[in-house]
C-alpha cells in the first residue's frame, strides 16, 4: 500500500522515466500521425460540441485550471467551440469569471448551439476577429482589467510568425504562477505535410516560434511534470508556467 505522498513521487519518477524513452514517443507519434489521416483529435466531444484537442490535452488543461483557479480563461482559435464549454464547465465548479474566445471566423449557428447551453455558456465572451488585430488585443486588455490570473490557450493560425506575435502579445496577461499554453507544436514532429496541405510544417510552426520566444523571454518554462506524463499529446513542450511577472 502507498500513502498519497508516495503515490505522487511514484508517479512522478515514472513519467521521468517515461520521458526518456525515445522508442515509446517515436511509437506514440507514429501512432498519431496514422490516426490524424482518421482525423482521430477531431472526434471529441464537450457537452455534445467537437473539441479538436486529444483527451489528454484536455485533462492537462484540467490539471492546471484546477491547480491554479484562473479568472480569466482566454483561448485563441475556437473551432467548434466544445473547449469553450469545457473550460466553463469546469469554472462552473471552481469559479472563475469568463472565458474569452477569440477566432476569425465564428458563425452565427456556431455561436448560438455553444451560447444554448444554459448557465455554462454565460460566461462564454466570444471575440470574432483575428487575434493579431491591435482591435482585439484592446478588447482582451480591457476585459481582463488588471488580472494576471489568467490562463492563454494559443491555437488558432500555426505559422512561426503568427504563433511569435501571439506568444509576444498574449504573454503580457499571464502573470506568476499562471499557464500560457502553445498548441500543436507537435507540428514540427510530424512528417513534411503529413496529412493535409497546411501553410505551416516542420521548420514553421508552433514549436519553432516556441523556441524563439523562451530565447527572448525569461518570464516563462516549461512544465516539465506535464510534458513527462503526457506521451499522446499535441502540445509537446508547449505547457508554459510563467514564473515572474511582467
Ligand atoms: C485548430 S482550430 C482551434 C481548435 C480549438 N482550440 C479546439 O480545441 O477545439 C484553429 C482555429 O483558429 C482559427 N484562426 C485561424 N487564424 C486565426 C486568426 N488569425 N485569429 C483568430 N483565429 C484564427 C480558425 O478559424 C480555427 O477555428
Amino acid at each position: 500500500m502507498f500513502t498519497r505522498d508516495e503515490f505522487e513521487d511514484l508517479r512522478i519518477k515514472s513519467g521521468e522515466k517515461m520521458a526518456k524513452d525515445e522508442q515509446l514517443h517515436q511509437d506514440a507519434l507514429g501512432i498519431l500521425v496514422r490516426a490524424d489521416r482518421y482525423y482521430w483529435i477531431h472526434q471529441t466531444n464537450w457537452l455534445g460540441e467537437p473539441i479538436l484537442q486529444l483527451p489528454q490535452d484536455m485533462f492537462a488543461l484540467q490539471e492546471i485550471i484546477y491547480k491554479t483557479r484562473p479568472r480569466f480563461i482566454i483561448e485563441v482559435g475556437v473551432a467548434w467551440g466544445g473547449s469553450l464549454l469545457f473550460y466553463s464547465t469546469l469554472m462552473e465548479i471552481l469559479g472563475g469569471e469568463k472565458v474569452i474566445g477569440i477566432d476569425i471566423y465564428i458563425p452565427d449557428d456556431l455561436m448560438d448551439r455553444i451560447n444554448s447551453k444554459g448557465r455554462i455558456s454565460d460566461r462564454i465572451y466570444w471575440i470574432n476577429n483575428s487575434s493579431v488585430a491591435d482591435t482585439t488585443i484592446e478588447e482582451v486588455k480591457k476585459l481582463v482589467g488588471d488580472s494576471r490570473n489568467n490562463l492563454v490557450v494559443l491555437d488558432s493560425n500555426h505559422t512561426h510568425d503568427h504563433v511569435l506575435q501571439e506568444l509576444r502579445l498574449y504573454s503580457q496577461i499571464v502573470g506568476n504562477g499562471y499557464y500560457l499554453v502553445c498548441g500543436d507544436t507537435i507540428i514540427e514532429h510530424m512528417p513534411e505535410k503529413a496529412n493535409r496541405e497546411r501553410p505551416w510544417g516542420p521548420g514553421n510552426n508552433p514549436k519553432t516560434a516556441l523556441d524563439e520566444f523562451l530565447e527572448e523571454n525569461d518570464r516563462f518554462v516549461v512544465d516539465k511534470r506535464l510534458n513527462n506524463k503526457l506521451l499522446f499529446t499535441c502540445n509537446t513542450m508547449g505547457y508554459l508556467k510563467c514564473i515572474k511577472d511582467a
